[in-house]
């Protein structure tokens, strides 16, 4: 291990993250009833411009009425190169901030778009008296953002977070998408031919690069990295297979655009229980090969060792906090 130590991110479950508009308050009380994780009401791009102010009350008010049970809240604040947000922080924090976990600050470009609702928050936080502190979730989804999301991770003691905002990064970066968060058959290889002259396409993850240097600068950090959305709710399997492919790569959450997708979240995102058998069984044989004075021993007829174990614990205390939440 480095010298440096990695501090996590307070360990909240965030396997899915239902956005919903702050301007459709008729959609709240269903949402406190799903089995979410978090829960972000949107102010920025599901809000027209007429309805921010609307949107921002309704909001207020959802936060100190509706029982939100174990949830975590989040809002998503309007951008900083808008008017709305400062008063989408003062008015928020100030008036529902003891039920409020998280800020969620769409199209972050730089560490000093962070450090100054930092500074916004804290002086909201004491001057208002409140004891918990309000932590950050970004949203990486400009060329800009993605370019210094090292400095963005490391930016404030309140970062627990990073998600891959697909919709817009395709907008900044200029790539040629069908569906949010879906696949372009064009990009693929062309297998060379094979002795009949037939080639295969294989598809590729246009997503891939963006996405693996995400988690980098999230787990270098202690964040938690969090796919964004796939557009098409009405197919599930389209879903599942993008939410897979984040958790291969690291992440530990995808958001849901709509209610039906809550569920495939929490599934691809929860270790199997075969998963967490298998993992409690490396723990078990490390524990025999410490005793026995080894380092490496094969379990199943493979290798396991020290960074099994690390990988094993990990597993097992998501499946404790999964249970206990
Ligand atoms: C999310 O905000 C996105 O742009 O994908
Ligand atoms: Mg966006």
């Amino acid at each position: 291990m480095s010298f440096h130590t990695v501090e996590q991110a307070p360990g909240r479950l965030n396997r899915s993250e239902l956005a919903v508009p702050g301007s459709q308050p008729q959609l709240f009380e269903k949402a406190a009833k799903s089995d979410v994780d978090v829960v972000f009401l949107d102010l920025e791009d599901a809000v027209a411009p007429d309805d921010k102010v609307e949107a921002r009350k309704n909001i207020i008010q959802a936060l100190n009425d509706i029982d939100w049970g174990a949830k975590s809240m989040s809002i998503r604040i309007n951008g900083l190169d808008t008017h709305y947000m400062y008063r989408d922080v003062v008015d928020i924090v100030e008036q529902a901030g003891e039920r409020l976990d998280l800020i969620m600050i769409p199209k972050v470009g730089t560490a000093a778009d962070v450090y100054a609702i930092d500074m916004l928050v804290t002086q909201i936080e004491d001057a208002m008296g409140y004891k918990k502190r309000i932590g950050f979730e970004h949203i990486i989804e400009t060329a800009l953002g993605m370019q210094n999301v090292t400095e963005i991770a490391a930016a404030s003691k309140r970062n627990e977070s990073l998600h891959f905002g697909v919709a817009d990064y395709a907008a900044s970066t200029r790539a040629r998408t069908t569906i949010i968060g879906g696949v372009n058959p064009d990009y693929a290889v062309l297998t060379d031919p094979d002795t009949n002259g037939g080639r295969d396409v294989h598809w590729g993850d246009m997503w891939h690069y963006a996405l693996a240097r995400m988690v980098v600068a999230a787990r270098a950090n202690g964040l938690r990295p969090i796919d964004g959305p796939f557009g098409d709710f009405s197919d599930p399997d389209g879903y599942k297979a993008a939410a897979q492919r984040a958790a291969v790569l690291g992440c530990e959450g995808k958001w849901a655009i709509h209610p039906s997708q809550v569920a495939l979240a929490n599934e691809v995102m929860s270790p199997s229980d075969a998963d967490v058998t298998k993992a409690e069984r490396i723990i078990e044989a490390m524990k025999q090969a410490a005793a026995e004075g080894k380092g490496a021993v094969s379990l199943d007829g493979r290798l396991i060792d020290y960074a099994s174990i690390r990988q094993a614990e990990v597993l097992v205390e998501k499946a404790a906090q999964i249970a206990a939440g």
